[in-house]
């Protein structure tokens, strides 16, 4: 059987965390999805369409790779469009209670057998979140190395600095 895997998540911006496991998981399966969510609780700093662009603009090197987005439950897309895995990034246990509740309830929403694989984030990145990659920038911090250059030049344009 083909392992087809989801990575989804906010990506609001991509970070280099995110972009480690994005490379690790396309080396484990045969094609992999990365799913753009977006959450109305969240108020968003880039478009949808920013979002993918910066993404395929990091992943056009490997091509089994596909950027897509979508809305509603994350299980629902899983079931409709045959995945077998789904894949989460640990950076430590502060995600773990999130990440277990998640998964947990997720599995009970599939229609079929669906695996929820957690990668430990590589330890450079550990302490970073979107959010507070765009505190630091919205502060004038330098975040140069946490998010790959063409985000960091995408932030730099929107904020004009
Ligand atoms: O990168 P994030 O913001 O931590 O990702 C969280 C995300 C988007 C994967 C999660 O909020 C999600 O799956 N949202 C879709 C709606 C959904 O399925 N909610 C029920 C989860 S049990």
């Amino acid at each position: 059987m083909s392992k087809k895997a989801l990575y989804a998540g906010s990506f609001d911006p991509l970070t280099n965390g995110h972009l480690d496991l994005i490379y690790r998981t396309a080396n484990l399966c045969d094609k992999l999805v990365v799913g753009i969510i977006e959450n109305p609780q969240k108020k968003a700093y880039f478009t949808i369409d920013q979002r993918k662009k910066m993404i395929e603009d990091e992943t056009k090197n490997m091509d089994n790779i596909e950027i897509v987005s979508f809305a509603g439950l994350l299980a629902d897309y899983v079931n409709n469009n045959g995945f077998n895995i789904v894949v989460r990034g640990l950076r430590a246990t502060m995600d773990f209670e999130y990440e277990i509740q998640m998964a947990q309830m997720n599995a009970r929403l599939y229609n079929k057998n669906v695996e929820t694989i957690f990668l430990m984030t590589n330890p450079k990145y550990s302490f970073i979140s979107s959010s507070m990659i765009k505190e630091v920038f919205s502060l004038k911090g330098d975040i140069s190395g946490l998010v790959p250059e063409n985000v960091l030049e995408y932030m730099k344009k929107i904020s004009r600095r």
